[in-house]
C-alpha cells in the first residue's frame, strides 16, 4: 500500500479532496529517471559519509537500476495516492530493496532540494533540444537566403514600402535573432549548471554528506552556494521560460511576416502543400496554419512566463507549495516547441519566393526616394534641403500618377536647381541597393558576407 512520506505525526491519512488537490503526479513522473538519477548520487554520498555498508550500496544501486527499467518501460508507475513523483519512487525502491534498505535512502535529502535539482536537469536536457531545433529553422533560412542570391523585395517600415532591399538580407533578419535565442539558452545553461541537491529542506544537511560529488555525479558544474537559495530559488526556471516565450515570438514574427506574404494581395510567397491546410467548406482554400500556430503558440508560451512570474512574486523564502507550479508553465513551454520548431523549419524549407514580382514591386511606392535625396547629398546638398526635394520629386509624381523615372530633364530642373539628369543613376533598384554597402547593409557584396557570417555563428555550437 501507498504510505505518504510524512504520516508519523498525523492522527489518520489526508482527506480526499487535499489528496486531489496534492496531486502531481500526473505531470511530475516526467521527471522520474532523473529523479532515479539524482537518487543513485544521493545513495554514493550517504556510503561515503558511512551511512551505508559496501553491501547497502551495491543492493541499493541495483534496485535503483531495475526501478529505472521499470520505470522505463511502463512496468512500474504512480499509484492514484502517491502524492508525487517522490512519493511514487519511493514506493518503488522499497518494494524492489525492502523496507529497511529502501527506508534509507531518504536520509539527508528533502524533496524541497530534490525537486530544485530534477527541474534543472530536465531543463537542462531540453535546453540542448530546443537550441538544436533553432538552429534547424536557422539553417532553413541560410538555405533560403542562399538561394535568393540577389533577388531585391520591397523592404518596409510601418508595413508601408520604405526602400529595396534583398530578400537575403530580409530572411537573415529573421535567422540573428534565433542565433540570439540559441546564445541565451547557452549562456542559461551557466547559471542552471548548479545542483541544489544537499540544501535538504533548506538548511543544508547535518549527516557529512558532498553536495559537490553529487553536483559533479550529476554533470552540474558545482552545487549551489546556498542551501536556501538552492532549494527557493526558481529564477533559472523563470529565465528558461523567458528564453522559451522568446524563441515564440521570434517565430511569430516571422509567422506574421509569412501569413500576410501568401496572401493574394502580397503574392510574395507560396507555400508547400505539405505544409499547408485546406478548409473544410471552400475547396480552394489553402491556408498557412503552421505560421498561424505559430503566432497563436507566441502567445501560450508568454502565459507561461507570466503565469510563473506571478507565482514566484511574493513568495518568502525557503520551500512553500506554491513551487509545484513551476513545472506544468516549462513542461508546456517545451511540449509546445518541440513540435511546433520542425514544422516551423520544414515550412520555411518549402517556401517559394515569386522573386519577379518582389523584383517589379521593390520600386513601387516611391521607394527610391531617398536615393534622391541622399545623391543630392552627395552634390554637396544639404540633407534638409535635399530631403525636401525628393519630397516634391514624389508630391509632383503623385499630381501625374507617374514614378520617380518617368520625371524629364525639364521637370527635375523645375523642381530643384540641384536635380541634373544623372540623378537617374540612382533611381533603379540595383542602384539603389548597390549603393548601401556600409557593414550591415543591404548592398549584395554586404550580404553575401553577412551570409558567411551566420553561417559561421549556426555551425559553431
Ligand atoms: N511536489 C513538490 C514540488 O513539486 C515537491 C515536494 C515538496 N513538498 C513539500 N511538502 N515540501 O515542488
Amino acid at each position: 500500500p501507498t504510505v505518504a512520506l510524512w504520516g508519523g505525526r498525523f492522527a489518520g491519512g489526508p482527506s480526499p479532496e487535499l489528496q486531489a488537490l496534492s496531486l502531481s503526479t500526473h505531470f511530475d513522473w516526467a521527471l522520474a529517471a532523473y529523479d532515479i538519477r539524482g537518487s543513485q548520487a544521493h545513495a554514493k554520498v550517504l556510503h561515503r559519509a558511512g551511512l551505508l555498508t559496501d553491501d547497502e550500496l551495491t543492493a541499493m544501486a541495483e534496485a535503483l537500476d531495475v526501478l529505472a527499467a521499470d520505470v522505463a518501460d511502463g512496468t512500474f508507475g504512480p499509484a492514484p495516492d502517491d502524492e508525487d513523483v517522490h512519493t511514487a519512487l519511493e514506493r518503488g525502491l522499497i518494494e524492489r530493496a525492502g523496507a529497511e534498505l529502501g527506508g534509507k535512502l531518504r536520509a539527508g535529502r528533502s524533496r524541497n532540494d530534490q525537486i530544485a535539482t530534477l527541474v534543472r536537469l530536465y531543463l537542462r536536457d531540453q535546453a540542448r533540444t530546443i537550441a538544436g531545433q533553432v538552429l534547424t529553422v536557422v539553417d532553413e533560412l541560410i538555405t533560403q537566403a542562399h538561394t535568393a542570391g540577389t533577388a531585391v523585395m520591397p523592404g518596409r517600415t510601418h508595413l508601408q514600402h520604405a526602400q529595396p532591399v534583398l530578400l537575403a538580407h530580409h530572411l537573415l533578419a529573421h535567422a540573428w535573432p534565433l542565433l540570439r535565442d540559441v546564445d541565451r539558452l547557452i549562456d542559461w545553461d551557466v547559471r542552471a549548471a548548479r545542483s541544489p541537491y544537499g540544501s535538504g529542506a533548506l538548511a543544508g544537511s547535518s549527516l557529512g554528506l558532498d553536495p559537490a560529488a553529487v553536483a559533479a555525479d550529476l554533470g552540474f558544474d558545482g552545487p549551489v552556494e546556498n542551501s536556501i537559495d538552492g532549494t527557493a530559488a526558481r529564477d533559472v526556471v523563470a529565465e528558461f521560460a523567458f528564453v522559451a516565450a522568446m524563441i515564440g515570438v521570434d517565430l511569430s514574427r516571422l509567422a506574421e511576416e509569412i501569413i500576410l506574404w501568401n496572401t493574394k494581395e502580397f503574392g510574395f510567397v507560396r507555400l508547400d502543400d505539405s505544409y499547408s491546410t485546406g478548409s473544410s467548406i471552400m475547396p480552394q482554400k489553402k491556408n498557412p496554419d503552421i505560421a498561424e500556430l505559430a503566432r497563436g503558440k507566441a502567445g501560450r508560451l508568454i502565459g507561461d512566463l507570466a503565469g510563473l512570474l506571478a507565482t514566484l512574486k511574493g513568495l518568502p523564502l525557503a520551500y512553500n507549495r506554491d513551487l509545484q507550479e513551476d513545472k506544468e508553465p516549462v513542461f508546456d513551454q517545451v511540449a509546445t516547441l518541440t513540435v511546433l520548431l520542425p514544422a516551423f523549419a520544414g515550412m520555411v524549407r518549402t517556401l517559394t519566393f515569386d522573386t519577379a514580382r518582389l523584383a517589379a514591386l521593390a520600386p513601387q511606392g516611391f521607394s527610391l526616394a531617398t536615393d534622391i535625396a541622399e545623391w543630392l547629398v552627395r552634390e554637396g546638398v544639404p540633407f534638409r534641403v535635399a530631403h525636401e526635394v525628393a519630397g516634391a520629386c514624389v508630391k509632383a509624381c503623385e499630381q501625374r500618377g507617374i514614378e520617380l523615372w518617368d520625371l524629364s530633364d525639364a521637370d527635375l530642373a523645375a523642381i530643384s536647381e540641384h536635380l541634373h539628369p544623372e540623378v537617374r543613376s540612382v533611381l533603379s533598384v540595383e542602384g539603389s541597393v548597390a549603393s548601401r554597402d556600409a557593414v550591415g547593409g543591404t548592398a549584395p557584396a554586404r550580404v553575401a558576407e553577412q551570409l558567411e557570417q551566420a553561417k559561421e555563428r549556426a555551425t559553431e555550437y
